[in-house]
């Protein structure tokens, strides 16, 4: 899907040059087969599962229309995320609304929307309970399980450890699903975790399954029949060129474990995940115009997208595969560090990186920023967000247009008497 022509980078038949000279840059790219390669190795790995796309990770509704065409639903962390997932055409009934904080308009709105929860504390529950009674509503409900296990990831994404701020702590689980099997308006079904994010070992996932299975037994004891054992996202992607493992090969890793366990309940429940990054993370790229290149301490690249559009370098010290888009048939030549036009040190979007001479007006791709890309940019510096590109063989349309200063603006008011 992404490849060169004449040193040209191309997303499926169109060369990224094409491109720019209407949009501009920076711009995010996507390319549709990638993004429907994706969802169909997941349905091929996972025929019988429940497969929940992660909106966090990219919610623009032309791409959330493709992933919800293909036989998704939807983890939803917040309204606006559930209110975008109901645009983009997943069915209430395949939705999840998570999250550890949930106000008791989120709740409501929830409600009212007719999807499941999976409920993070028994604050939350008793509110879920209140506000369905008061619509005469019965809620479906997972809870949050903490299974303490270690994903062997970066710390900040992280959540299944025991001092994680998500989930209930998995020996509080059993009493939970009794608190909520007494109260009116909530009906437990599910059971729920996720224990972090660009994990690239497998036995993490088996290890939580077991630990999730264990508290199943016990739940059912108490009179719990199970819908869905749901196993969160967190398949990590090749950011490096090292290889990762594939939706069949985590098919392959926790399927038979899934099986070999749920014989040992009473009920038949359905495994559900909530895949996000390996969904869409691949799909894109962030194609960016270099403004000026500096030889000091280090050879700087200076570009004009910065952790303002892309925060993963920065946030997470990410490491993101980079090219210079119009002289793809160049071998490397120097070493370069990669920055953004921001004003702090730590806007680096890639350090010490061999690549063909680069010289101002050229274009850097920086690739796999699909996932937390777009989502987690910022109006930082007074910097527009910049547009979104989507590829579909030799077409391609702007699905998101570039933001102006209008849209710096926008919701503020100046005070009468400052006027
Ligand atoms: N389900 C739940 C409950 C989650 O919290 C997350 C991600 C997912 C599913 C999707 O996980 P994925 O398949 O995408 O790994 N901004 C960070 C990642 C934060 C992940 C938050 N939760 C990054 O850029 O690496």
């Amino acid at each position: 899907m992404f490849s060169q022509k004449d040193g040209v980078l191309t997303v499926e038949d169109v060369p990224v040059t094409e491109i720019v000279e209407e949009t501009g840059t920076p711009v995010y790219i996507t390319s549709r087969a990638r993004l429907e390669e994706n969802t169909r190795a997941y349905r091929e790995a996972f025929p019988d599962a429940g497969l929940l796309y992660a909106v966090k990770a990219n919610n623009n509704l032309a791409l959330m229309k493709i992933i919800s065409s293909q036989g998704f639903g939807a983890d939803v962390f917040s309204d606006g995320e559930l209110y975008l997932a109901l645009l983009a055409g997943f069915k209430k009934e395949r939705i999840l609304f998570n999250g550890n904080s949930k106000s008791r308009e989120e709740i409501e709105i929830g409600i009212v929307s007719g999807v499941k929860f999976s409920v993070d504390s028994l604050d939350e529950l008793k509110t879920i309970s209140e506000v369905a009674k008061e619509y005469g509503k019965e809620v479906e409900i997972a809870f949050r399980i903490n299974p303490d296990v270690d994903p062997k990831t970066h710390p900040k994404i992280a959540t299944g450890l025991k001092e994680s701020k998500f989930g209930l702590p998995h020996n509080m689980a059993v009493e939970a699903y009794r608190v909520a099997l007494e109260l009116d308006g909530v009906v437990p079904v599910g059971i729920h975790c996720h224990i972090g994010s660009q994990i690239l070992e497998l036995s993490p996932f088996v290890h939580a399954l077991n630990r999730v299975i264990d508290i199943a037994a016990e739940i059912e004891k108490e009179g719990v029949e199970l819908n869905f054992v749901d196993m969160g996202g967190g398949l990590g992607i090749d950011y490096e060129g090292k290889g990762s493992p594939s939706p069949a090969d985590f098919a392959k890793a926790i399927l038979p474990e899934f099986e070999r366990r749920k014989s040992e309940l009473g009920s038949d429940p359905q495994l559900w995940l909530e895949p996000g990054r390996s969904i869409v993370g691949n799909t894109t790229i962030l194609l960016t115009r270099v403004n000026a290149v500096k030889k000091g301490y280090r050879n700087f690249v200076a570009v004009d997208a910065g952790f303002n559009l892309l925060i993963r370098p920065a946030m997470y010290g990410a490491y993101h595969r980079v090219a210079v888009a119009n002289k793809m048939d160049r071998g490397a030549e120097e070493t370069y560090t990669i920055v953004g036009p921001i004003c702090e040190s730590g806007d680096v979007l890639a350090r010490d990186r061999k690549l063909p001479k680069v010289e101002p007006g050229d274009l850097v791709a920086i690739f796999d920023a699909g996932a937390y890309g777009f989502v987690m940019s910022s109006q930082y510096n007074g910097r527009p967000r910049c547009a979104e590109v989507l590829v579909s063989g030799d077409r391609w349309d702007v699905i998101r247009e570039r933001e102006s200063y209008g849209d710096l603006i926008v919701k503020q008011k100046i005070p009468e008497w400052l006027l």
